[in-house]
This record gives C-alpha cells, sequence and structure tokens, in this order.
C-alpha cells in the first residue's frame, strides 16, 4: 500500500478552504468523480447501517430551484457537482434486515449466524430510546460521509464548499423526497475554484493547536 505522505496530506488539508465561486467551465473528470462516488460509499457508519442517501444534482433546473432555498449560495450553480445528503427519518426492523442480508451476501454467512448482530442493532436503535432521536442519529452519520467527502476530494485536488446554508424542508419538496423516508440535512458543492475566487487566499483560521487537542 503506498499510503500519502504527511507532508502531502497537510499540504492538501491546507490547500482546501471553502470555495465560494467556482469555475462553470470545469467539470470534475469521469474517473475522479468515480472515486469521489466511492469515497461516499465506503465513508463507515455506526453499525455499517449507512442510513443515508447522497443526492447528485445535475440537473440545471432544479439546482436554480434549490438555490432559491439557499441562502444565497450561489456555487451550487457553478459548481461539478452538487452533493445533498439526505438522511433516514426512522429505523425501523426493515432497516436492520437490509443490512443483515447484505451482510450475509457480501460475505457469504447464513442469516441465522449474524442474528445477535441483528438484535443489537434492534434492542439499540428500533426497540431503544435511541429510536426517538433516529434520525439525528442519522445526520452525524450523514457528516461523517460529508468530512470524508471534502477530504478524499482536497487529496484529489478538487475543490468544495460544505453547505449548510439551505431550508431542508423546501430542498424535500424540490427532491421529491415526501414519502420516501429520507430527508434533507446538509449539501457539498464540489469542482474547481474560479480564477477570482478571492476567498482562495485567506489564511486559514483556526484556535492553536494546544488550546483544542488536549493530551492526558
Ligand atoms: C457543516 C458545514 C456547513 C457549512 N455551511 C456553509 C455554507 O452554507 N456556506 C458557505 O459558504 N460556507 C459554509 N461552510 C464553510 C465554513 O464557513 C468553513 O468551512 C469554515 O469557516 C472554515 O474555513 P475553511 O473551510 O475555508 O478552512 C460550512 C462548513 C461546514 C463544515
Amino acid at each position: 500500500m503506498n499510503h500519502l505522505s504527511n507532508e502531502k496530506l497537510l499540504q492538501s488539508l491546507n490547500w482546501r478552504y471553502a470555495t465560494q465561486a467556482f469555475d462553470a467551465a470545469r467539470k470534475i473528470p469521469a474517473d475522479t468523480w468515480a472515486a469521489l462516488e466511492q469515497a461516499l460509499v465506503l465513508t463507515p457508519t455506526s453499525y455499517g447501517l449507512q442510513p443515508y442517501r447522497f443526492m447528485v444534482v445535475q440537473d440545471a433546473a432544479k439546482r436554480a430551484m434549490l438555490l432559491l432555498h439557499s441562502y444565497g449560495n450561489k456555487q451550487l450553480l457553478d459548481c461539478s457537482h452538487y452533493v445533498v445528503f439526505t438522511v433516514r427519518t426512522e429505523m425501523a426492523e426493515a432497516d436492520i434486515d437490509k443490512l443483515v442480508q447484505r451482510v450475509s451476501q457480501v460475505r457469504g454467512v447464513a442469516v441465522d449466524t449474524l442474528s445477535r448482530f441483528r438484535n443489537s442493532m434492534l434492542r439499540d436503535l428500533v426497540n431503544g430510546p435511541r429510536n426517538k432521536i433516529a434520525q439525528e442519529w442519522a445526520t452525524r452519520q450523514a457528516y461523517i460521509a460529508l468530512g470524508n467527502l471534502m477530504t478524499c476530494a482536497a487529496v484529489l485536488g478538487v475543490d468544495a464548499c460544505p453547505m449548510e446554508g439551505l431550508v431542508p424542508a423546501e430542498y424535500d419538496k424540490v427532491l421529491n423526497l415526501a414519502g420516501s423516508g429520507y430527508a434533507t440535512v446538509v449539501a457539498c458543492a464540489l469542482g474547481y475554484r474560479a480564477a477570482t475566487d478571492k476567498y482562495a487566499n485567506l489564511a486559514k483560521v483556526r484556535y492553536e493547536t494546544t488550546d483544542i487537542v488536549k493530551y492526558i
């Protein structure tokens, strides 16, 4: 395995910034996007339940409609790929069984041998107190995917802007999510920075490492 050097990683993380203006003429090449799509898919989640769907909005008319509910975040029009993160609004027995079936299929093991795994998920997320916060729990998983996507994009030299500046209920309408069991939580615009984006050259503002990393 040929790992990235420490220097390369930090260079990429310092290079990235929340891109405010994208170059509308530059699209992410198909092979690069395919890698980023897999970065989304490969995101780890609690129990491996993957309680989300990533909606890649390629339709210009839909993007224009979403802009009306995005507090003026115009990045979503000019970016190459616009990903809306949607999460499961509840966790039911069927969600657990879907994963159990998948594990059984992928690893070639009988469903019966997964009953302890199945029961612990049911006890926790379906029949336990966490069922009441299922959407919140799913949202945390989606943010892991968002972080993963942004870091991987930076490593591949793709710009990104994470976006909470949107009205989830209105996005749900534009994306026809009513009744789907999924709801919008956050989005990410990806592509290449415009030469005119003055935010690219601003110094990074972070607290001192010693203020936020504590060794005990
Ligand atoms: C979850 C999340 C939501 C954000 N929402 C927006 C947004 O709606 N619009 C925007 O321009 N920037 C948004 N940002 C960008 C942050 O303001 C930015 O990441 C932060 O100031 C750090 O700067 P840097 O990313 O350029 O290093 C968001 C960032 C995160 C992580």
